[in-house]
């Protein structure tokens, strides 16, 4: 077993996609004299994307993520639910501030995130050292296989957006709310113009952006962060 948890790269083609289309240019721009400005700038801002995706995805959002559970007040003994935990990015780091509570991940594993399984997820949480209070179940976010009020928090990270359709979407944040008991509160990142929505359907919250850490290769995909609380 890996002495040190791996967390894969969020939707794997993206990154590698760039990084080649951004090779691409740059040897045409020295074959292709006659259009070698416009090859070449095409082939830095696409090498730059690549970068910046596999930096968020890698290390960046490790970061925020630990920045918004410092921000989160956890006393440690809460019940977390992380829907759309992947491998474990926010759940174990949730994990770790809850030495006398229970972080559960939920997800359908699929390929947004490589190497997505769910032991891959146990795996990280027994090398991260916090396997004693980490679960994962298999479920769909739109309905949770967990009882009403039966959450202190629920996180989740890049994950609502995969869900295709705008009804499905409203679906998982009801799910959230429900199984959130009152008072709990809700703490989401997903790409910017979905948390406002998110914001509209919930009735609360002030999305706001996390910044460079968490870009998808740019600010066209650039994370955002909405709160809210269960009344
Ligand atoms: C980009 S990954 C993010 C994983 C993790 N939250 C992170 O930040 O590293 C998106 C995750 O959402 C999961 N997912 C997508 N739709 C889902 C659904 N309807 N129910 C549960 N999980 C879902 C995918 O399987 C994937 O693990």
């Amino acid at each position: 077993m890996s002495d040190r948890p791996h967390y894969g790269i969020d939707a794997p083609p993206l990154p590698f996609v760039l990084g080649a289309a951004g090779a691409a240019c740059a040897l045409a721009a020295l074959r292709l004299p006659a259009a070698r400005t416009p090859l070449a700038l095409a082939g830095a801002v696409l090498l730059a994307g690549a970068g910046v995706y596999f930096h968020t995805t890698l290390r960046g959002k490790f970061r925020v993520w630990d920045e918004i559970l410092d921000g989160t007040g956890l006393r440690g003994d809460e019940r977390l639910l992380d829907m759309g935990c992947g491998r474990g990015a926010v759940l174990i780091a949730a994990a770790r501030r809850l030495p006398r509570g229970r972080a559960v991940g939920v997800d359908l594993w699929s390929f947004d995130q490589s190497g997505n399984r769910p032991d891959a997820t146990l795996a990280n949480a027994a090398a991260a050292g916090v396997a004693d209070r980490v679960e994962v179940q298999t479920g769909d976010m739109t309905a949770l296989p967990f009882p009403d009020a039966s959450f202190d928090v629920v996180t989740s990270a890049m994950a609502i957006h995969n869900i295709p359709s705008a009804e499905g979407r409203r679906h998982a944040l009801d799910e959230a709310v429900r199984v959130l008991r009152p008072g709990g509160r809700l703490v989401i990142a997903d790409p910017a113009p979905f948390t406002r929505r998110y914001a509209a359907h919930l009735g609360q919250g002030t999305p706001r952006g996390l910044g460079p850490r968490y870009w998808y290769s740019g600010p066209w995909v650039a994370a955002s962060l909405l709160r809210a609380v269960k009344s």
